[in-house]
Protein backbone atom coordinates (compact mmCIF):
# COMPACT_ATOMS: atom_id res chain seq x y z
CA UNK A 1 0.00 0.00 0.00
CA UNK A 2 2.83 2.21 1.19
CA UNK A 3 5.61 0.60 -0.71
CA UNK A 4 7.12 3.74 -2.26
CA UNK A 5 7.67 5.64 1.26
CA UNK A 6 8.89 2.24 2.86
CA UNK A 7 11.09 0.94 0.52
CA UNK A 8 12.99 4.13 0.27
CA UNK A 9 13.12 4.08 3.68
CA UNK A 10 17.07 2.71 5.68
CA UNK A 11 17.20 2.48 9.00
CA UNK A 12 20.68 1.93 10.70
CA UNK A 13 22.54 2.13 13.84
CA UNK A 14 26.35 3.35 13.73
CA UNK A 15 28.54 1.33 16.00
CA UNK A 16 31.67 2.35 17.38
CA UNK A 17 34.55 2.66 20.09
CA UNK A 18 34.33 5.81 21.48
CA UNK A 19 36.63 8.19 19.83
CA UNK A 20 36.68 6.48 16.36
CA UNK A 21 34.74 9.09 14.41
CA UNK A 22 30.93 7.98 14.91
CA UNK A 23 29.91 11.76 15.37
CA UNK A 24 32.30 13.16 12.70
CA UNK A 25 30.62 10.70 10.32
CA UNK A 26 27.13 11.22 11.26
CA UNK A 27 27.73 14.85 10.75
CA UNK A 28 29.03 14.79 7.50
CA UNK A 29 25.61 12.71 6.56
CA UNK A 30 23.53 15.03 7.88
CA UNK A 31 25.75 17.61 6.06
CA UNK A 32 24.63 15.59 2.01
CA UNK A 33 21.27 15.13 3.47
CA UNK A 34 21.28 19.47 3.27
CA UNK A 35 19.23 18.82 7.26
CA UNK A 36 22.36 21.09 8.74
CA UNK A 37 24.31 23.76 7.01
CA UNK A 38 27.55 23.46 8.23
CA UNK A 39 29.37 19.90 9.84
CA UNK A 40 29.91 20.64 13.29
CA UNK A 41 26.44 21.81 14.57
CA UNK A 42 25.27 18.12 15.24
CA UNK A 43 27.07 17.62 18.79
CA UNK A 44 28.95 20.43 19.09
CA UNK A 45 29.77 18.50 22.08
CA UNK A 46 27.92 21.04 24.44
CA UNK A 47 25.06 22.51 22.11
CA UNK A 48 23.10 20.54 19.96
CA UNK A 49 23.06 16.78 21.40
CA UNK A 50 21.68 18.46 24.19
CA UNK A 51 19.30 20.47 23.41
CA UNK A 52 17.74 16.54 21.54
CA UNK A 53 18.08 15.27 25.57
CA UNK A 54 18.74 17.19 28.35
CA UNK A 55 16.02 15.28 30.06
CA UNK A 56 17.24 14.63 33.31
CA UNK A 57 19.38 16.98 35.84
CA UNK A 58 21.73 14.27 36.23
CA UNK A 59 22.87 15.33 31.91
CA UNK A 60 22.94 18.39 32.35
CA UNK A 61 25.13 18.32 36.01
CA UNK A 62 27.35 16.16 34.10
CA UNK A 63 27.21 17.36 31.03
CA UNK A 64 26.42 14.06 28.64
CA UNK A 65 23.90 13.05 27.13
CA UNK A 66 22.26 9.85 28.79
CA UNK A 67 19.73 8.73 25.76
CA UNK A 68 20.02 7.79 22.32
CA UNK A 69 18.79 9.92 19.40
CA UNK A 70 17.15 9.22 16.46
CA UNK A 71 17.64 11.42 13.53
CA UNK A 72 15.94 11.37 9.98
CA UNK A 73 17.50 13.01 6.70
CA UNK A 74 16.41 12.92 3.08
CA UNK A 75 18.94 11.88 0.80
CA UNK A 76 19.19 10.83 -3.60
CA UNK A 77 15.76 10.01 -2.67
CA UNK A 78 16.05 8.05 0.11
CA UNK A 79 14.72 8.65 3.77
CA UNK A 80 16.96 7.46 5.76
CA UNK A 81 16.64 7.13 10.10
CA UNK A 82 20.35 6.86 12.05
CA UNK A 83 20.09 5.53 15.37
CA UNK A 84 22.61 7.11 17.60
CA UNK A 85 23.66 4.45 19.99
CA UNK A 86 25.68 6.49 22.86
CA UNK A 87 28.61 5.48 23.91
CA UNK A 88 31.50 6.48 26.47
CA UNK A 89 30.18 6.93 29.93
CA UNK A 90 26.70 6.74 29.20
CA UNK A 91 26.79 3.45 27.16
CA UNK A 92 23.83 1.54 28.93
CA UNK A 93 21.65 -1.21 27.90
CA UNK A 94 19.84 1.27 26.11
CA UNK A 95 22.75 1.21 23.44
CA UNK A 96 22.20 -2.19 22.64
CA UNK A 97 18.56 -2.32 22.43
CA UNK A 98 18.46 0.44 20.36
CA UNK A 99 20.46 -1.96 18.06
CA UNK A 100 17.30 -4.09 17.70
CA UNK A 101 15.31 -1.49 15.89
CA UNK A 102 17.94 -1.11 13.53
CA UNK A 103 17.84 -2.66 10.21
CA UNK A 104 21.22 -2.79 9.89
CA UNK A 105 24.59 -0.99 11.05
CA UNK A 106 27.82 0.52 10.27
CA UNK A 107 31.02 0.12 12.05
CA UNK A 108 33.62 3.05 12.24
CA UNK A 109 37.17 1.91 13.71
CA UNK A 110 40.06 4.20 13.73
CA UNK A 111 42.27 2.71 11.35
CA UNK A 112 45.06 3.02 13.55
CA UNK A 113 43.48 1.16 16.49
CA UNK A 114 41.49 -1.59 14.79
CA UNK A 115 38.81 -3.43 16.88
CA UNK A 116 38.00 -1.95 20.47
CA UNK A 117 36.31 -3.16 23.29
CA UNK A 118 32.63 -1.62 23.13
CA UNK A 119 33.07 -2.54 19.01
CA UNK A 120 33.46 -6.03 20.04
CA UNK A 121 30.26 -5.47 22.11
CA UNK A 122 27.73 -4.05 19.70
CA UNK A 123 29.10 -5.73 17.13
CA UNK A 124 27.86 -9.07 18.95
CA UNK A 125 24.69 -7.80 18.96
CA UNK A 126 24.19 -7.07 15.50
CA UNK A 127 25.68 -10.51 14.30
CA UNK A 128 23.07 -12.12 17.25
CA UNK A 129 20.37 -10.46 14.78
CA UNK A 130 22.23 -11.28 11.35
CA UNK A 131 21.50 -7.66 10.21
CA UNK A 132 23.76 -6.49 7.71
CA UNK A 133 27.62 -4.80 8.92
CA UNK A 134 28.92 -2.33 7.35
CA UNK A 135 32.84 -1.61 7.93
CA UNK A 136 34.12 2.20 7.40
CA UNK A 137 37.65 2.25 8.62
CA UNK A 138 38.08 5.52 9.57
CA UNK A 139 41.29 8.38 9.64
CA UNK A 140 43.49 7.46 7.09
CA UNK A 141 44.42 10.74 6.91
CA UNK A 142 46.26 9.44 10.24
CA UNK A 143 49.44 6.51 10.35
CA UNK A 144 46.98 3.68 9.67
CA UNK A 145 47.70 -0.21 10.70
CA UNK A 146 48.29 -2.28 7.68
CA UNK A 147 45.37 -2.79 5.67
CA UNK A 148 45.56 -6.68 5.10
CA UNK A 149 46.15 -6.88 9.32
CA UNK A 150 43.25 -4.58 9.94
CA UNK A 151 41.31 -7.03 7.40
CA UNK A 152 42.37 -9.94 9.27
CA UNK A 153 41.44 -8.36 12.29
CA UNK A 154 38.29 -7.96 11.69
CA UNK A 155 38.08 -11.44 10.65
CA UNK A 156 39.25 -13.14 13.38
CA UNK A 157 38.24 -10.94 16.03
CA UNK A 158 34.33 -10.79 15.37
CA UNK A 159 34.32 -13.48 13.21
CA UNK A 160 32.57 -11.82 10.03
CA UNK A 161 34.04 -12.35 6.26
CA UNK A 162 35.11 -8.73 4.87
CA UNK A 163 34.67 -7.69 1.34
CA UNK A 164 36.80 -4.25 0.69
CA UNK A 165 35.01 -2.12 -1.75
CA UNK A 166 37.54 0.21 -2.33
CA UNK A 167 41.37 0.37 -0.99
CA UNK A 168 43.35 3.16 0.50
CA UNK A 169 46.62 4.70 -1.05
CA UNK A 170 49.09 4.79 1.75
CA UNK A 171 47.84 6.71 5.33
CA UNK A 172 48.57 9.62 6.98
CA UNK A 173 51.16 12.13 5.26
CA UNK A 174 51.43 9.70 2.34
CA UNK A 175 47.62 9.52 1.97
CA UNK A 176 47.13 9.32 -1.38
CA UNK A 177 43.40 8.36 -2.02
CA UNK A 178 41.34 5.09 -2.50
CA UNK A 179 40.88 2.76 -5.20
CA UNK A 180 37.33 1.98 -6.09
CA UNK A 181 37.26 -1.93 -7.16
CA UNK A 182 33.69 -1.65 -8.48
CA UNK A 183 34.63 1.42 -10.62
CA UNK A 184 38.37 0.77 -11.08
CA UNK A 185 39.39 3.72 -10.74
CA UNK A 186 41.16 5.95 -8.26
CA UNK A 187 39.58 8.92 -6.36
CA UNK A 188 42.49 11.07 -5.08
CA UNK A 189 42.68 12.54 -1.43
CA UNK A 190 43.20 16.23 -0.45
CA UNK A 191 42.50 17.75 2.81
CA UNK A 192 39.60 20.17 2.93
CA UNK A 193 39.28 23.50 2.33
CA UNK A 194 38.17 25.61 5.28
CA UNK A 195 34.59 26.03 5.23
CA UNK A 196 34.30 23.51 2.15
CA UNK A 197 32.50 20.37 2.31
CA UNK A 198 35.25 18.55 1.46
CA UNK A 199 38.71 18.43 -0.67
CA UNK A 200 39.56 18.66 -4.55
CA UNK A 201 39.11 14.68 -6.01
CA UNK A 202 40.59 13.40 -9.36
CA UNK A 203 38.91 10.42 -10.57
CA UNK A 204 41.60 8.07 -12.18
CA UNK A 205 41.18 4.84 -14.45
CA UNK A 206 43.39 2.49 -12.83
CA UNK A 207 44.23 1.47 -16.54
CA UNK A 208 45.46 4.88 -17.30
CA UNK A 209 49.19 4.03 -15.46
CA UNK A 210 50.76 7.14 -16.56
CA UNK A 211 48.49 9.42 -15.29
CA UNK A 212 47.82 7.89 -12.35
CA UNK A 213 52.41 7.73 -11.19
CA UNK A 214 52.20 11.32 -12.35
CA UNK A 215 49.55 11.80 -9.63
CA UNK A 216 50.01 9.91 -6.58
CA UNK A 217 54.12 8.73 -7.23
CA UNK A 218 55.08 5.99 -8.83
CA UNK A 219 55.71 4.04 -5.34
CA UNK A 220 52.18 4.84 -3.97
CA UNK A 221 51.59 3.23 -7.92
CA UNK A 222 53.54 0.01 -7.53
CA UNK A 223 52.47 -0.85 -4.00
CA UNK A 224 48.50 -0.13 -5.37
CA UNK A 225 49.04 -2.40 -8.86
CA UNK A 226 50.51 -5.17 -6.47
CA UNK A 227 47.67 -4.79 -3.76
CA UNK A 228 44.98 -5.12 -6.20
CA UNK A 229 46.67 -8.30 -7.83
CA UNK A 230 46.53 -9.77 -4.09
CA UNK A 231 43.01 -8.23 -3.10
CA UNK A 232 41.58 -9.47 -6.20
CA UNK A 233 43.01 -12.95 -5.90
CA UNK A 234 42.39 -13.54 -2.05
CA UNK A 235 39.60 -11.52 -0.61
CA UNK A 236 35.76 -12.84 -0.61
CA UNK A 237 34.40 -12.16 -3.61
CA UNK A 238 31.39 -9.48 -3.08
CA UNK A 239 27.85 -11.65 -2.87
CA UNK A 240 24.68 -9.04 -2.09
CA UNK A 241 22.66 -12.24 -0.53
CA UNK A 242 25.75 -12.98 2.39
CA UNK A 243 25.92 -8.88 3.07
CA UNK A 244 22.50 -8.94 3.72
CA UNK A 245 22.46 -11.66 6.09
CA UNK A 246 25.21 -10.08 8.01
CA UNK A 247 27.87 -12.91 6.95
CA UNK A 248 29.55 -10.58 4.45
CA UNK A 249 30.77 -7.32 5.53
CA UNK A 250 32.01 -4.40 2.75
CA UNK A 251 34.48 -2.58 3.65
CA UNK A 252 35.31 1.11 2.75
CA UNK A 253 38.55 3.03 4.11
CA UNK A 254 38.32 7.04 4.20
CA UNK A 255 38.43 9.90 6.85
CA UNK A 256 35.16 11.35 8.05
CA UNK A 257 36.89 14.31 9.44
CA UNK A 258 38.21 15.49 5.96
CA UNK A 259 34.82 14.40 4.21
CA UNK A 260 36.85 11.67 2.35
CA UNK A 261 35.21 8.37 1.12
CA UNK A 262 31.82 9.52 2.92
CA UNK A 263 29.64 9.97 0.23
CA UNK A 264 31.58 7.48 -2.01
CA UNK A 265 30.66 4.92 1.21
CA UNK A 266 26.99 6.61 1.99
CA UNK A 267 26.03 5.72 -2.37
CA UNK A 268 27.30 2.16 -1.76
CA UNK A 269 25.39 1.31 1.53
CA UNK A 270 22.23 2.71 0.61
CA UNK A 271 22.16 0.81 -2.72
CA UNK A 272 23.56 -2.44 -0.49
CA UNK A 273 22.10 -2.24 2.87
CA UNK A 274 18.05 -3.57 3.21
CA UNK A 275 14.78 -1.98 3.03
CA UNK A 276 12.93 -1.85 6.28
CA UNK A 277 12.89 -5.43 7.37
CA UNK A 278 9.99 -7.89 7.86
CA UNK A 279 10.01 -9.15 11.74
CA UNK A 280 9.17 -11.81 13.38
CA UNK A 281 5.99 -12.12 15.38
CA UNK A 282 3.95 -15.03 17.48
CA UNK A 283 1.88 -15.45 14.41
CA UNK A 284 4.93 -15.85 12.08
CA UNK A 285 6.40 -13.15 9.88
CA UNK A 286 5.09 -9.73 9.51
CA UNK A 287 5.80 -8.09 6.28
CA UNK A 288 6.18 -4.06 6.48
CA UNK A 289 4.69 -3.61 3.25
CA UNK A 290 1.40 -5.35 3.05
CA UNK A 291 0.81 -5.36 6.72
CA UNK A 292 -0.86 -2.77 8.33
CA UNK A 293 0.52 -0.34 11.08
CA UNK A 294 2.31 -2.30 13.64
CA UNK A 295 5.40 -1.29 15.92
CA UNK A 296 7.22 -2.16 19.11
CA UNK A 297 8.33 -0.65 21.95
CA UNK A 298 12.55 -0.56 22.24
CA UNK A 299 12.66 2.17 24.35
CA UNK A 300 11.62 4.08 27.17
CA UNK A 301 13.26 7.65 28.52
CA UNK A 302 11.98 8.75 31.98
CA UNK A 303 11.39 11.39 33.95
CA UNK A 304 11.15 14.63 31.25
CA UNK A 305 8.66 16.20 33.67
CA UNK A 306 9.70 15.36 37.06
CA UNK A 307 6.35 17.24 38.56
CA UNK A 308 4.31 14.24 36.62
CA UNK A 309 6.78 11.09 36.04
CA UNK A 310 6.54 11.82 32.62
CA UNK A 311 7.82 9.41 30.16
CA UNK A 312 8.30 8.42 26.56
CA UNK A 313 8.37 5.67 24.71
CA UNK A 314 9.96 5.13 21.47
CA UNK A 315 8.21 2.64 18.85
CA UNK A 316 10.05 1.11 15.84
CA UNK A 317 7.57 1.51 13.28
CA UNK A 318 7.54 -2.53 11.74
CA UNK A 319 4.73 -2.36 9.32
CA UNK A 320 2.29 -0.08 7.31
CA UNK A 321 1.66 3.56 8.52
CA UNK A 322 0.88 5.45 11.24
CA UNK A 323 -0.95 8.49 11.09
CA UNK A 324 -1.31 10.99 14.73
CA UNK A 325 -4.16 10.63 16.02
CA UNK A 326 -5.44 7.00 14.73
CA UNK A 327 -6.61 4.37 17.19
CA UNK A 328 -4.21 1.52 17.82
CA UNK A 329 -4.34 -1.67 20.10
CA UNK A 330 -1.65 -1.55 22.79
CA UNK A 331 -1.41 -5.59 22.85
CA UNK A 332 0.18 -6.36 26.52
CA UNK A 333 -2.25 -3.82 28.00
CA UNK A 334 -5.19 -4.97 26.05
CA UNK A 335 -6.35 -1.56 25.48
CA UNK A 336 -7.47 0.69 22.35
CA UNK A 337 -5.77 3.91 22.67
CA UNK A 338 -4.47 6.53 20.74
CA UNK A 339 -0.74 7.13 20.85
CA UNK A 340 -0.37 10.62 22.68
CA UNK A 341 2.21 13.61 21.03
CA UNK A 342 4.18 11.67 18.52
CA UNK A 343 7.54 12.88 17.83
CA UNK A 344 10.49 12.64 15.95
CA UNK A 345 13.85 13.60 15.75
CA UNK A 346 14.87 15.86 12.80
CA UNK A 347 18.87 16.56 12.60
CA UNK A 348 18.60 18.14 16.37
CA UNK A 349 14.78 19.55 16.56
CA UNK A 350 12.21 17.27 17.98
CA UNK A 351 8.79 17.90 16.16
CA UNK A 352 5.23 16.57 16.33
CA UNK A 353 4.92 14.01 13.55
CA UNK A 354 1.49 13.83 11.16
CA UNK A 355 2.34 10.53 9.64
CA UNK A 356 5.47 7.88 9.76
CA UNK A 357 6.00 4.66 8.25
CA UNK A 358 7.83 1.03 8.84
CA UNK A 359 11.49 1.88 8.96
CA UNK A 360 10.76 4.84 11.14
CA UNK A 361 10.95 5.68 15.04
CA UNK A 362 8.57 7.51 16.60
CA UNK A 363 8.15 8.76 20.29
CA UNK A 364 4.71 8.84 22.13
CA UNK A 365 3.63 10.29 25.47
CA UNK A 366 3.88 7.38 27.83
CA UNK A 367 1.37 7.63 30.72
CA UNK A 368 3.39 4.89 32.59
CA UNK A 369 1.55 1.37 30.74
CA UNK A 370 4.55 0.38 27.91
CA UNK A 371 7.39 -2.03 28.73
CA UNK A 372 9.92 -2.50 26.60
CA UNK A 373 9.04 -4.85 23.79
CA UNK A 374 5.09 -4.27 23.96
CA UNK A 375 3.85 -4.59 20.63
CA UNK A 376 1.07 -1.91 19.26
CA UNK A 377 -1.12 -2.72 16.10
CA UNK A 378 -4.12 -2.27 14.51
CA UNK A 379 -7.38 -2.04 16.70
CA UNK A 380 -8.77 -5.58 14.90
CA UNK A 381 -5.06 -7.32 15.30
CA UNK A 382 -3.67 -9.56 17.76
CA UNK A 383 -0.29 -10.33 17.91
CA UNK A 384 3.01 -9.94 19.89
CA UNK A 385 6.68 -9.24 18.27
CA UNK A 386 9.22 -11.25 19.65
CA UNK A 387 10.55 -9.62 22.80
CA UNK A 388 13.58 -7.56 23.24
CA UNK A 389 16.20 -9.40 24.93
CA UNK A 390 17.65 -8.71 28.42
CA UNK A 391 21.86 -8.03 27.84
CA UNK A 392 24.34 -8.83 30.06
CA UNK A 393 25.07 -6.48 32.68
CA UNK A 394 28.84 -6.06 33.66
CA UNK A 395 28.70 -4.24 37.06
CA UNK A 396 26.97 -5.24 39.59
CA UNK A 397 26.28 -3.18 43.42
CA UNK A 398 24.71 -4.50 46.15
CA UNK A 399 21.67 -2.25 47.41
CA UNK A 400 20.97 -0.76 51.02
CA UNK A 401 18.24 0.97 51.86
CA UNK A 402 18.98 3.56 54.52
CA UNK A 403 15.46 4.18 55.93
CA UNK A 404 14.07 0.77 56.31
CA UNK A 405 10.86 3.03 57.16
CA UNK A 406 10.32 3.96 53.42
CA UNK A 407 10.46 0.27 52.19
CA UNK A 408 7.10 0.48 50.30
CA UNK A 409 8.66 3.56 48.17
CA UNK A 410 12.17 1.62 47.66
CA UNK A 411 10.87 -1.30 46.23
CA UNK A 412 8.35 0.46 44.45
CA UNK A 413 11.08 2.89 42.98
CA UNK A 414 13.31 0.17 41.94
CA UNK A 415 10.76 -1.67 40.24
CA UNK A 416 9.88 1.32 37.81
CA UNK A 417 13.39 1.99 36.92
CA UNK A 418 13.80 -1.52 36.50
CA UNK A 419 10.91 -1.75 34.19
CA UNK A 420 12.19 0.70 31.96
CA UNK A 421 15.20 -1.40 31.65
CA UNK A 422 17.71 1.59 33.14
CA UNK A 423 18.95 -1.39 35.50
CA UNK A 424 18.17 -5.33 36.09
CA UNK A 425 17.35 -6.21 39.30
CA UNK A 426 18.22 -9.92 41.20
CA UNK A 427 17.92 -11.57 44.39
CA UNK A 428 20.07 -13.92 46.08
CA UNK A 429 18.10 -17.23 45.36
CA UNK A 430 15.92 -17.60 48.27
CA UNK A 431 16.99 -14.17 50.24
CA UNK A 432 13.32 -12.18 48.82
CA UNK A 433 13.69 -8.45 48.07
CA UNK A 434 15.63 -7.80 51.22
CA UNK A 435 18.67 -8.81 49.40
CA UNK A 436 18.84 -6.63 46.07
CA UNK A 437 21.62 -7.03 43.58
CA UNK A 438 21.58 -4.47 40.46
CA UNK A 439 23.08 -5.00 37.42
CA UNK A 440 24.35 -2.25 35.18
CA UNK A 441 25.73 -2.02 31.35
CA UNK A 442 27.27 0.98 31.93
CA UNK A 443 28.32 2.26 35.18
CA UNK A 444 26.24 5.73 35.03
CA UNK A 445 23.41 4.14 35.76
CA UNK A 446 24.47 3.19 39.50
CA UNK A 447 24.44 7.12 39.69
CA UNK A 448 21.37 7.64 37.67
CA UNK A 449 19.54 4.95 39.69
CA UNK A 450 20.44 6.50 43.36
CA UNK A 451 19.53 10.07 41.96
CA UNK A 452 16.37 8.86 40.79
CA UNK A 453 15.31 7.03 43.97
CA UNK A 454 16.26 10.11 45.93
CA UNK A 455 14.66 12.60 43.38
CA UNK A 456 11.45 10.74 43.16
CA UNK A 457 10.69 8.76 45.29
CA UNK A 458 12.36 10.38 48.39
CA UNK A 459 14.48 7.03 49.32
CA UNK A 460 18.22 7.28 50.44
CA UNK A 461 20.30 4.50 49.45
CA UNK A 462 23.97 3.42 49.51
CA UNK A 463 25.70 1.12 46.81
CA UNK A 464 28.37 -1.58 47.48
CA UNK A 465 29.71 -2.60 44.70
CA UNK A 466 30.65 -6.70 43.85
CA UNK A 467 33.44 -7.23 42.06
CA UNK A 468 31.28 -9.57 39.59
CA UNK A 469 31.92 -8.79 35.84
CA UNK A 470 30.23 -11.70 33.66
CA UNK A 471 26.59 -13.06 34.05
CA UNK A 472 24.92 -15.78 32.04
CA UNK A 473 21.73 -17.08 32.11
CA UNK A 474 20.52 -20.62 31.59
CA UNK A 475 19.21 -21.19 28.84
CA UNK A 476 18.02 -25.17 29.74
CA UNK A 477 17.05 -24.90 33.20
CA UNK A 478 14.24 -26.73 33.13
CA UNK A 479 16.69 -29.48 32.78
CA UNK A 480 19.20 -27.86 35.21
CA UNK A 481 19.33 -28.66 38.85
CA UNK A 482 20.78 -25.13 39.40
CA UNK A 483 21.42 -26.07 43.57
CA UNK A 484 23.83 -28.79 42.49
CA UNK A 485 25.55 -27.20 39.97
CA UNK A 486 29.44 -27.38 40.78
CA UNK A 487 31.45 -23.75 40.40
CA UNK A 488 34.44 -21.61 40.86
CA UNK A 489 34.91 -19.98 43.97
CA UNK A 490 34.28 -16.95 42.24
CA UNK A 491 30.63 -18.00 40.84
CA UNK A 492 27.73 -16.79 42.99
CA UNK A 493 23.93 -18.15 42.05
CA UNK A 494 21.19 -15.66 41.94
CA UNK A 495 18.17 -15.07 40.35
CA UNK A 496 15.84 -12.62 38.49
CA UNK A 497 12.66 -10.69 39.73
CA UNK A 498 10.62 -13.90 37.21
CA UNK A 499 12.69 -16.32 39.72
CA UNK A 500 15.16 -17.22 36.31
CA UNK A 501 18.35 -18.68 37.70
CA UNK A 502 21.69 -17.22 36.45
CA UNK A 503 25.16 -17.29 37.39
CA UNK A 504 27.83 -14.73 37.92
CA UNK A 505 31.33 -14.58 37.51
CA UNK A 506 34.41 -12.47 38.37
CA UNK A 507 36.40 -14.29 36.08
CA UNK A 508 35.49 -15.12 32.23
CA UNK A 509 37.78 -18.02 32.29
CA UNK A 510 35.21 -19.29 35.17
CA UNK A 511 32.20 -19.39 32.49
CA UNK A 512 34.11 -21.80 30.67
CA UNK A 513 35.38 -23.83 33.71
CA UNK A 514 31.58 -24.65 34.82
CA UNK A 515 30.60 -25.31 31.53
CA UNK A 516 33.15 -28.01 32.03
CA UNK A 517 31.89 -29.12 35.38
CA UNK A 518 28.13 -29.61 34.18
CA UNK A 519 28.01 -31.24 31.52
CA UNK A 520 24.90 -30.74 29.54
CA UNK A 521 24.86 -26.74 30.97
CA UNK A 522 23.91 -24.27 28.69
CA UNK A 523 24.57 -20.83 29.07
CA UNK A 524 23.29 -17.43 27.38
CA UNK A 525 24.50 -13.95 27.82
CA UNK A 526 21.09 -12.77 26.67
CA UNK A 527 18.20 -13.02 28.88
CA UNK A 528 14.47 -13.68 26.90
CA UNK A 529 11.85 -11.95 28.86
P1 LIG B 1 33.03 9.45 18.44
O1 LIG B 1 31.74 10.10 18.15
O2 LIG B 1 33.18 8.11 17.81
O3 LIG B 1 33.39 9.42 19.89
O4 LIG B 1 34.20 10.28 17.76
P2 LIG B 1 34.21 11.78 17.21
O5 LIG B 1 33.49 11.87 15.92
O6 LIG B 1 33.81 12.70 18.31
O7 LIG B 1 35.77 11.91 16.89
C1 LIG B 1 36.76 11.77 17.86
C2 LIG B 1 37.97 12.60 17.49
O8 LIG B 1 38.53 12.08 16.28
C3 LIG B 1 37.64 14.05 17.21
O9 LIG B 1 38.75 14.83 17.58
C4 LIG B 1 37.51 14.09 15.70
O10 LIG B 1 37.74 15.36 15.17
C5 LIG B 1 38.56 13.10 15.29
N1 LIG B 1 38.31 12.50 13.98
C6 LIG B 1 37.17 11.96 13.50
N2 LIG B 1 37.34 11.50 12.26
C7 LIG B 1 38.60 11.76 11.91
C8 LIG B 1 39.38 11.55 10.73
O11 LIG B 1 38.92 11.03 9.73
N3 LIG B 1 40.68 11.96 10.77
C9 LIG B 1 41.23 12.55 11.86
N4 LIG B 1 42.50 12.91 11.79
N5 LIG B 1 40.53 12.77 12.98
C10 LIG B 1 39.24 12.39 13.01
P3 LIG B 1 38.86 15.58 18.96
O12 LIG B 1 40.04 16.45 18.89
O13 LIG B 1 38.81 14.57 20.07
O14 LIG B 1 37.51 16.34 19.08
P4 LIG B 1 37.09 17.72 18.42
O15 LIG B 1 37.70 18.71 19.33
O16 LIG B 1 37.64 17.73 17.03
O17 LIG B 1 35.60 17.67 18.47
Amino acid sequence: MYEKEINKRRTFAIISHPDAGKTTLTEKFLLYGGAINLAGSVKGKATARHAVSDWMEIEKERGISVTSSVLQFEYDGYCINILDTPGHQDFSEDTYRTLMAADSAVMVIDASKGVEAQTRKLFKVCAMRKIPIFTFINKMDRDANDTFELLDEIEKELGVATCPVNWPIGSGKRFKGVYDRNKKAVMTFSDTEKGTKEGHTDVLPVDDEDKLREFIGDEACDTLLEEIELIDGASAEFNLDEVQHGELSPVFFGSALTNFGVEMFLKYFLEMTTTPLARKADKGIIDPVTNDFSAFVFKIQANMNKAHRDRIAFMRICSGRFDAGMEVKHVQGGRVMRLSQPQQMMADARHVVDEAYAGDIIGVFDPGVFSIGDTICMPGENFEYEGIPTFAPEHFARVRQLDTMKRKQFVKGINQIAQEGAIQIFQEIGSGMEEIIVGVVGVLQFEVLKYRLENEYNVDIKLENLPYEHIRWIENKDEVDVSRLTGTSDMKKIQDLKGNPLLLFVNSWSVGMVLERNEGLKLTEFGRN
